[in-house]
């Protein structure tokens, strides 16, 4: 890749982030991972600062506000990081001639369709998160540049977040009942997957636009629970639970699988099976990898 002055990663200290600044430097790339303590990306003077300082050529834009619920409970506080501060860090990429890998989310959808959701599909969120996400979404998509993408991950995990398996593992070691919703469904996606995924996609020099990526596999919420459990070697029955019985703020959608296949052209191949990510993941969880 043609990086000249390096990549910029925004969110350094989240799950992804932090799994793509290690996969980029594998690559040999020259990287700085900013997290929010550095680089708040609503705050426009410090995201000049820091643009004229790196200069990069480059920005892989992982920072968001990620609480579903707490975004529901604050919308302008979900507007203030997810969709004032990306149009600060596309505004920034416009300015220094840097491109733009923003990554954005399958809840800008609102889970009615009955197959994965391709790229071109029209969004409706139905959460203020996912509202917040998508007018991310247009801010960069509003520059019409060639060299900036929107790439929409769905159900992210990987070694030292808070996730789904994360959360299921925990409770079933300490010996909780296991109760998952059976009507969400989707696919999930592990952070060092969608790390390379994100580098192939800014190496590729595609065309600009959305695109989506996450592992292969269509599955509910209580299906990946029981692979979860299966795979940690867990004895653990997992009962069934349908969403309206839980009690949360924002509303999720029922369906958002996404459909990879215009990502797939550009990298020659899919995403693994989510069943493949997941060993990888727990086998890291096992050796201890996983830093809470
Ligand atoms: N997690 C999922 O299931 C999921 C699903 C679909 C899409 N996504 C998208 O994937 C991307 C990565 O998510 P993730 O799972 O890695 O989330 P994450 O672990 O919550 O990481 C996000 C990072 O952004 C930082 N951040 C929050 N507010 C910020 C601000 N104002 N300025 C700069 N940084 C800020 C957070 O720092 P603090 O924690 O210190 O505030 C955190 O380190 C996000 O764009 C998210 O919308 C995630």
């Amino acid at each position: 890749m043609a990086t000249g002055g390096g990549v910029l990663i925004t969110g350094a200290r989240g799950q992804l982030g932090r799994v793509t600044v290690e996969a980029a430097r594998r690559r040999g790339l020259h990287v700085v991972g900013l997290g929010h303590a550095e680089l708040p990306v609503e705050d426009a003077a410090v995201v000049q600062q820091a643009f004229a300082t790196i200069r990069p050529a480059l920005v892989l834009h992982c920072a968001a506000w990620t609480d579903v619920d707490g975004c529901e409970r604050d919308p302008a506080r979900a507007t203030l990081v997810n969709a004032d501060g990306t149009a600060r860090v596309a505004d920034a990429c416009v300015r220094f001639g840097a491109r733009l890998v923003y990554v954005s989310t399958d809840f800008v959808f609102d889970g009615t369709a009955r197959a994965p959701y391709r790229p071109e599909d029209a969004p409706n969120p139905i959460s203020h998160y996912g509202a917040s996400k998508l007018a991310g979404e247009r801010h960069v998509l509003g520059h019409a540049r060639a060299d900036f993408h929107v790439l929409r991950v769905s159900w992210v995990f990987g070694p030292g977040g808070r996730n789904f398996p994360r959360a299921i593992l925990d409770r079933a070691r300490s010996g909780q009942p296991l109760q998952v919703v059976e009507d969400e469904v989707g696919s999930p996606s592990f952070t060092r997957d969608l790390a390379e995924a994100m580098l192939d996609l800014a190496a590729a020099h595609a065309p600009g636009g959305v695109y989506h990526a996450c592992n292969e596999g269509v599955i509910s919420r209580h299906r990946f629970a029981e692979d979860i459990v299966r795979l940690a070697g867990l004895r653990v029955a997992v009962g069934r639970m349908r969403a309206t019985e839980l009690v949360r703020p924002a509303r999720r959608p029922a369906f958002s699988a996404l459909d990879c296949g215009k990502l797939a052209l550009v990298r020659g191949r899919t995403l693994p099976n989510y069943l493949d990510a997941l060993e990888r993941y727990l086998g890291e969880e096992s050796a201890g990898a996983d830093p809470r």
